[in-house]
């Protein structure tokens, strides 16, 4: 028998696994995360299991070798998306490649059914996924339909459930931030139906932490990188408050690749934190920027970067004379799952604390890590037990790669592409629309039902109100294949020709970008927008449109609070008119747009 009150989650390799067994945690309910392969023994003892998505089709019997003796277990079982679609089949049912969907839509949910207990008749669910239940077992029934834009039922089986089998399935993912009342789904699947009590907390898991940390460090120093960035500050206070200040050394570097005036400001932060005692800097901007040279892969870039850090930090930890130490990172949890980091997830990106080297250091007991079970809200939460200021916890997230994944490189050369046969879906779908739909000659990183997409974007050009904007994108990106994102044209023209550039990563690009930064943070602040918007990366493409001498500056504002899926905001005409004058007059810019694509099926950064 467990302690706790505990649920399983049955890990596929689904990019929100880990998420899901987050969220039940925060409804106070332990939750531990299981393969799919193991022996039936392991599943006893549980009060539920949840089947998270995978990268695998359903459909296509992927992944299918799994432990099926868990159906026989007297336990309520619930799946989402392929973990749906998985129980569906097991019981009579059918799924077929095909009724894809990627973001929001609208449930109408059956009214007394104990999984949607307190909540309306409709609900706004979020969908990622190329399958779909096309038929259910006779002990089934369908207890949640889709509606289309104009409020019809689309019957695709977007919830099911068998109350005598205690099955259920949704096509929809509860866990994600986007599905507003998903955490009640959640809640009460763990309450009314397993009969869980609750028992964890945030307060319990510091105590425990700090446990852990003294002993995985014992004797030992830790030298953590330092980017000023609120996970590696909290990681920072976390494992200072465990080991105490003389044993922490804190490395803060400069790759080249931050943001305008960002080294200055972070080395006063942790000043002012009290973290000051050993804190070291280095200006290794030479050395990145010249590993970088000629680089326009972006996993290449990625692990570029990741490597460099490693390097910077080996000679340093010598030259101060640091001798018995473990590297500190402040990972999270999107950095281990977008790098492919559990058994069957995809590789969307490499995170830059998640390189080869530094897996070999993990593997060698190198490294700690006491954030990797965690997302960007609890970390801010956790800070904020610990005493850290609002000021530091509230910025905006910024990547450990920096500027380096935004600013997209190029060979210049269009000719291996087939863009002509993709231009024409995209005019057609856009003309029907009543847009203008251009695909850029240059790929940005995506995520499309728990894999990596690597395709191309579309630059919109006219004039409609932004809920129509938003369903052009979810069109594109829906039906024409190799189309990820979305960006809308904030200039009056509509261009004809979009040239690529052939150009790497060097000094002049990097400040043009940084330049733009700069403006579209200061023009966020004195709009008071700092704060609602959760993040706003600003992109720099290599492409120059209808032959003006320049590149092209995107701006992504997004609302998110994990970061594994995200909506884009619409900014006001005062503020875009505003980045419009300013970004446009810096020299080496020639055209501006605006990133209106949900994650998925784009990433949050574009490499
Ligand atoms: P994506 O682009 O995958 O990003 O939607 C999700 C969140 O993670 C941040 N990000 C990173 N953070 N190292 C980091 O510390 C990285 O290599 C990295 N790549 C992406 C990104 O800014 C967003 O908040």
């Amino acid at each position: 028998m467990k302690i706790h009150d505990t649920i399983a989650i049955i890990d596929f390799g689904g990019q929100y696994a880990h998420l899901i067994a987050t969220k039940v945690r925060r409804q106070g309910v332990f939750a531990e995360i299981l393969q799919p392969e193991d022996p039936i023994e392991a599943f006893r003892g549980y009060k539920g299991i949840i089947i998270s998505g995978s990268p695998s089709l359903a459909s296509h019997g992927e992944d299918a070798d799994y432990n099926k003796d868990i159906y026989d277990l007297d336990i309520p079982i619930l799946g989402f998306c392929f973990g749906h679609q998985e129980i569906a089949q097991h019981y009579g049912g059918k799924v077929i490649h095909g009724g894809r969907e990627w973001g929001y839509s609208e449930l109408q949910t059956q009214q007394g059914h104990p999984l949607f207990s307190g909540l309306s008749s409709r609900e706004t669910v979020w969908m990622s996924h190329f399958d779909s239940v096309a038929e259910i077992g006779p002990d089934f029934q369908e207890i949640g339909v889709t509606l289309t834009p104009d409020g019809e039922a689309e019957h695709r089986y977007a919830a099911i459930a068998s109350d005598t089998l205690q099955r259920y399935g949704f096509q929809f993912h509860p866990e994600v931030d986007s599905t507003e009342n998903g955490h009640k789904m959640i809640a009460n699947f763990l309450y009314e139906i397993c009969g869980c009590t609750s028992s964890w907390s945030m307060d319990g898991f510091i105590e425990q932490k700090e446990a852990d940390i003294r002993k995985q460090v014992a004797e030992k120093s830790v030298f953590l990188l330092a980017s000023g960035g609120v996970d590696s500050t909290v990681a920072a206070v976390l494992i200072g408050r465990a080991i105490g200040p003389d044993r922490l050394h804190l490395l803060h570097v400069d790759n080249g690749l931050m943001r305008k005036q960002e080294s200055s400001n972070v080395l006063k932060l942790f000043e002012k934190l009290g973290l000051g005692t050993n804190l070291h800097f280095v200006d290794a901007s030479e050395r990145f920027l010249s590993a970088l040279s000629g680089i326009v892969d972006p996993e290449a870039k990625r692990r570029i970067i990741g490597d460099t850090f490693i390097e910077v930090f080996e000679d340093q930890a010598e030259k101060i004379g640091i001798e018995e130490h473990l590297l500190g990172q402040g990972t999270i949890y999107p950095d281990t799952i977008e790098s492919g980091g559990t058994k069957r997830a995809d590789t969307i990106k490499t995170h830059h604390n998640r390189v080869p080297a530094i897996e070999k250091m993990i593997g060698r007991g190198k490294v700690i890590e006491p954030l990797v079970e965690l997302y960007k809200t609890e970390v801010r939460e956790l800070g904020e037990l610990l005493g850290i200021p609002r000021e530091a916890l509230d910025r905006h997230p910024f990547p450990g790669p920096g500027l380096g994944v935004r600013l997209l490189c190029s060979s210049g050369d269009a000719s291996t592409i087939d863009l002509p046969s993709i231009q024409t879906s995209v005019s057609e779908i856009s003309t029907q629309l009543g847009v203008s739909g251009m695909v850029l000659p240059i790929k940005s990183v995506g995520v499309k039902a728990d894999l990596r997409a690597y395709e191309y974007p579309v630059l919109v050009s006219g004039h409609l109100p932004w809920d129509s904007l938003i369903k052009v994108v979810s069109s594109l990106t829906a039906e024409v294949e190799n189309i990820n994102r979305c960006i809308w044209n904030l200039s009056d023209e509509i261009p004809e020709v979009a040239r690529p550039l052939s150009t790497t990563a060097t000094r002049k690009r990097l400040d043009i970008l940084r330049e733009a930064d700069f403006i579209v943070m200061e023009t966020l602040r004195s709009h008071d927008l700092y704060h609602e918007i959760w993040q706003c990366p600003t992109v720099l493409l290599p492409i120059e449109l209808d032959g003006q001498t320049g590149e092209m500056v995107v701006v992504r504002p997004i609302m998110s609070a994990r970061g594994m899926t995200a909506v884009p905001v619409n900014l006001s005409k005062d503020v875009l008119v505003e980045l419009r004058a300013r970004i446009l007059a810096i020299s080496g810019v020639s055209s501006l747009a605006l990133d209106i694509t949900s994650k998925p099926p784009a990433t949050i950064e574009w490499e």
